[in-house]
């Protein structure tokens, strides 16, 4: 029996802007799943607490966006990819909020890939991942969420440079807490806005050249109203990136990144909704709130609200689900028990 663990992710700073080489500063948390596996035979087959209908795929699978039920169509994109000699049967048990924003999805692929027998660095698992989450969805995803996944370290956020997937970790202070509010709007990522966005952004590196090495003057000079506010979100996100992180998360220069990037992902990239802004305007203004924004790809789904340690479990949420999460190590096989 093989048990496989990976975690789910919640970005603080930085979005929408992994798939452009940019970036990115997520951490790796301390909810996950866990695939138990003995292998065996030549199908992958798994079910699940959370799903009633078991994934079962055929080693030689060769349509993943077109496995039933949907949650099987991770498993096949990760066997598609690994091609794994030898199948399995086993169960997957996850403590992640399913389809909410914070890497189900890719923690699910890990937790498989590594179950079946995947055994190389964490930017070679990120990477499978993707591609398989790539297969499975048709969306054009970044790798922000596999290699969050992959390279956690406990009580580090990652500083993640997209064009060269070097990891760079940077200490969350004691004095700060990571809290998660789901705003109760389903995420629908959309590989439709997604991938329009993404083709948005392109359109822009393809007249001033990489939009992560770009300045705002280059970008305000575009002469499409639409490329030009997308290009600035890209911009000014990726400036923010480096200031929390060069900041190593100051007080100061962290609230001002989040309101600034909360403002962008409205206004310029509009992937922001009404119950998300809602939801980052009441936070805000709570005590111990250092900032809130949108993370992950928008569109829906959840909140992260960075706080004064000691202030998450006090902050009014209303009757939304919640979480305070903590910075937590990478994806990793377990020993057996
Ligand atoms: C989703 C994608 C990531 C990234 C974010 C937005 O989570 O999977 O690659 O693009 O959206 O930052």
């Amino acid at each position: 029996m093989v048990t496989a663990f990976a975690p789910g992710r919640v970005n603080l700073m930085g979005d929408h802007v992994d798939y452009l080489g940019g970036p990115v500063l997520p951490m790796a948390i301390d909810l996950g799943t866990t695939v138990r596996l003995q292998p065996g035979g030549e199908v992958v087959r798994l079910t699940s607490a959370e799903v009633a209908e078991a994934a079962e795929v055929a080693l030689e699978v060769a349509n993943p966006s077109g496995a039933q039920p949907a949650w099987a169509r991770y498993v096949a994109g990760v066997v598609a990819e690994l091609r794994p000699a030898v199948g399995g049967q086993g169960t997957v048990e996850t403590t992640l909020p399913v389809g909410a924003g914070l890497s189900s999805s890719a923690a699910l692929e890990l937790a498989v890939a590594l179950a079946l027998g995947f055994a190389g660095p964490a930017r070679e698992l990120a990477l499978l991942g993707q591609r398989a989450e790539q297969r499975a969805t048709g969306v054009p995803c970044g790798v922000m969420d596999q290699l969050a996944s992959a390279a956690g370290i406990a009580g580090s956020a990652l500083l993640i440079d997209c064009a060269t997937l070097s990891v760079t970790p940077v200490p969350i202070p004691d004095w700060l807490e990571v809290l998660v509010v789901h705003s109760g709007q389903p995420r629908a990522l959309s590989a439709t806005a997604y991938a329009e966005r993404r083709a948005e952004c392109e359109a822009a590196t393809a007249i001033v050249g990489p939009l992560p090495r770009a300045s705002l003057a280059e970008v305000e000079a575009l002469a499409d109203p639409t490329l030009r506010r997308r290009a600035r979100h890209v911009v000014s996100e990726c400036e923010r990136v480096r200031a929390v992180a060069a900041s190593r998360f100051d007080r100061s220069v962290l609230a001002e990144a989040l309101t600034s990037s909360h403002a962008s992902l409205r206004d310029n990239f509009e992937v922001s909704t009404p119950a998300l802004d809602k939801l980052v305007s009441q936070l805000a203004s709570q005590p111990g709130v250092v900032g809130a924004r949108p993370t992950g790809a928008g569109f829906g789904g959840c909140v992260v609200a960075l706080v004064v340690a000691g202030s998450a479990g006090r902050a009014d949420v209303g009757d939304r689900r919640s979480w305070v999460v903590r910075a937590s190590g990478g994806a990793r096989l377990l020993p057996v028990s």
